[in-house]
């Protein structure tokens, strides 16, 4: 192996860039050229790539977002989008690729290399935290501490006013970020997918709690959540809790953004190391994460949507601690 390509893809997460900058220090100290693929999968079609050396990565590891930008490509997903693809992957003599991203990119990369034999090892980026083959996710913890931050501040402000508020967090299909940010806010409610959501039961605790004069009541409703988002829920509330005084909060994508936190430095500087050694020893087709403090390799097709996999232990303390 010579020329290994590297590209972050789908929704950024703080720590792609720490990532990024492991795969190009080690992939140089093994005499490895590393070009860099720009916004994804689209770069790989459009022929954006361009070699990186190591001063491209300096300076980068504390900074969110991703310097090779990202993108959620739709022409990939065709058969002539693979196909120039591979072309282009080719002409520029790439011989392994590293590839960063969430559930997205692992199914643009199974349907991908279905085709095309290019020696492949993934990384997972991504805030929601919803896939196998690896404990945590790189750019979760980051968000997590974000929607902490601005939930300890909402708290201030729903007590001052005795106000119900619903604050909304991303996670399009899993609850992680919810149930994480929830807990450690101590949010009176907390509404994931991966846990069925009773809006009788929400309603009920709301008017036991004022019958107990606590007037403060917060929701974490994860955006993936089944009953529905957080004005669905403000819908309920409005109608079912007389004079509720509710606002809605939708945190939106500053969860995406911002400084990654040290576990999620650590935690990219980790896999982009071991991705690139994975690829020396001639794994392909893997996933890298770390499982209980060590290094997994999963097949990408074993990596799917972690929903429904809270564990129980979690999901019930859940329920006692926000009884
Ligand atoms: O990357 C994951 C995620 O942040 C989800 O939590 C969210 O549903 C989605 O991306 C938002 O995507 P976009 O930035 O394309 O609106």
């Amino acid at each position: 192996m010579k020329r290994i390509g590297v590209m972050t893809s789908g929704g950024d997460s703080p720590g792609m860039n720490a990532a990024i900058r492991a795969v190009v220090r080690t992939a140089i100290y093994h005499k490895l050229e590393v070009v860099g693929i720009r916004r994804g999968y689209q770069g790989m079609i459009d022929n954006d790539m361009s070699v990186m050396q190591t001063t491209d990565v300096s300076s980068i590891i504390q900074r969110g977002g991703t310097v090779l930008k990202t993108a959620r490509s739709k022409d990939f997903m065709t058969p002539e989008g693979m196909k120039q693809a591979y072309d282009n992957l080719q002409a520029q003599h790439i011989d392994g690729l590293v590839l960063i991203g969430g559930d997205g990119t692992f199914r643009g990369a199974n349907a991908f290399f279905d085709q095309y034999a290019i020696p492949a090892v993934g990384l997972p980026g991504t805030i929601d935290k919803d896939l196998s083959g690896t404990d945590f996710t790189i750019g979760f913890d980051t968000a997590v501490n974000t929607a902490v931050e601005a939930i300890d501040k909402i708290r201030d402000t729903a007590d001052a006013h005795n106000r119900i508020f619903v604050v909304e967090v991303m996670g399009r299909d899993a609850g992680y970020i919810a149930l994480y940010s929830g807990l450690s806010c101590g949010a009176e409610d907390i509404l994931i997918p991966e846990l069925k959501t009773d809006m009788g039961e929400v309603v009920t605790r709301i008017l036991d709690d004022k019958r107990r004069k606590k007037d403060v009541h917060i929701i974490v409703v994860a955006e993936g959540d089944d009953f529905g988002n957080a004005e669905a829920v403000k819908a309920v509330l409005t109608d079912s809790v007389p004079d509720a005084d509710i606002r809605v909060c939708v945190l939106g994508h500053i969860q995406r953004g911002g400084a990654p936190s040290m576990a999620d430095r650590v935690l990219a500087s980790r896999l982009g190391y071991a991705a690139v050694n994975a690829l020396l020893r001639g794994e392909k087709q893997v996933m890298i994460g770390q499982i209980n403090n060590e290094i997994v390799s999963t097949p990408f097709k074993e990596v799917v949507k972690q929903s429904a996999q809270i564990p129980a232990d979690m999901a019930e303390m859940t329920v006692v601690l926000t009884a």
